[in-house]
């Protein structure tokens, strides 16, 4: 039987933080630009831009561990993919806060209304009638920033200090057509930095290039908002280095053995010991994916 869960492939799904490779230079600069000013008190925003499937979700994800890892900051991850009005765009983004925050100590009280369950191993029910009733009240820029505000001032504890929120709207490409999107984000920031304290907010919209035109086009000082972080094609090199993490998260001996046979792979088969010779064609990519499919089956 084919074990889907152990493939080390994740089409359509940002790359798990263990198996995410290369971007070194890409990630600098969100740490840098981005985390590293938020340190220093100044809130900032990031566009990741780049072709469909190049990787700015996995960017976005990963860069988030890395700054709850190094500041404790908190991840909001929002998609707004197939969103169609800024009052569905408050819903997620309320939705997401809620998520994120619902495991900080002394929130319950606070957020605890719009959660219906949280199971064993942590996953939120959220009270979708509550939420989506609330929604509203947070759709302008000042309510949305006032209520972020809260957030933070709730969960930011002396004993449990939060380096700041990363805040990722994914998947912007359907709503950033919308003019009143590109608006509530322009006000949102400006609302933000114009506060007394401003909240130490790291927003992170990731979409085509096209979009973020498109949102300049409908607002045109959106384009001093945002620091931009192209996306490119993963080098050669870092390919490489995927296939490897893929294959040595699953421990597919028997892929590498199959792979030594044809030539593939050089020195021994062993974990971190091999090497790949072959650069990646077409027909390598199907032959990988065939011998892939087939072993996950074997297991
Ligand atoms: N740096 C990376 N390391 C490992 N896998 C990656 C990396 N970037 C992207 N991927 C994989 O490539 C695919 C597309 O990435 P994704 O982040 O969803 O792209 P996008 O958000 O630009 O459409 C996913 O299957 C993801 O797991
Ligand atoms: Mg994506």
């Amino acid at each position: 039987m084919q074990e889907k869960s152990k493939s080390p492939f994740y089409p359509g799904q940002p790359a798990p933080v263990e198996l995410f490779v290369g971007r070194a230079k890409e990630i600098d600069r969100i740490m840098v630009r981005g985390v590293g000013q938020i340190k220093h008190g100044k809130p900032q925003s990031l566009f990741v831009q780049g072709d469909y499937g190049i990787g700015k979700s996995s960017i976005a994800v990963y860069t988030s561990a890395l700054a709850y890892k190094q500041s404790n900051f908190l991840r909001v991850y929002v998609t707004l993919g197939g969103l169609r009005n800024t009052i569905d765009v408050a819903n997620a983004i309320l939705e997401g806060i809620v998520k994120a925050s619902s495991d900080q100590p002394d929130i319950k009280d606070f957020l605890g209304k719009y959660i219906s369950e949280i199971n064993l191993f942590g996953a939120v029910k959220i009270n979708t009638k509550v939420l989506a009733e609330d929604a509203p009240n947070i759709s302008t820029p000042a309510s949305m920033i006032d209520f972020l505000g809260s957030v933070y001032k709730k969960i930011n504890l002396p004993n449990h200090p939060i380096g700041g929120i990363f805040l990722i709207l994914d998947e912007i490409n359907g709503i950033a057509k919308d003019p009143q999107f590109a608006q509530l984000i322009k006000r949102l920031v400006d609302v933000n930095a114009a506060s007394e304290s401003p909240i130490p907010l790291l927003l992170m919209l990731c979409g085509i290039e096209d979009r973020l035109r498109e949102m300049i086009e409908n607002h045109r000082s959106v384009d001093r908002v945002f620091d931009i972080i192209n996306i490119d094609r993963l080098s050669n090199a870092e390919v490489m280095e995927f296939y490897k993490t893929a294959f040595e998260s699953v421990k597919l001996d028997n892929f590498l053995r199959k792979m030594k046979e044809l030539g593939a792979i050089k020195n021994g088969a062993s974990r971190g010991e091999y090497e790949f010779t072959f650069t990646l064609t077409p027909a390598y990519l199907r032959l990988i994916s065939r011998i892939d499919g087939s072993l996950m089956r074997e297991r």
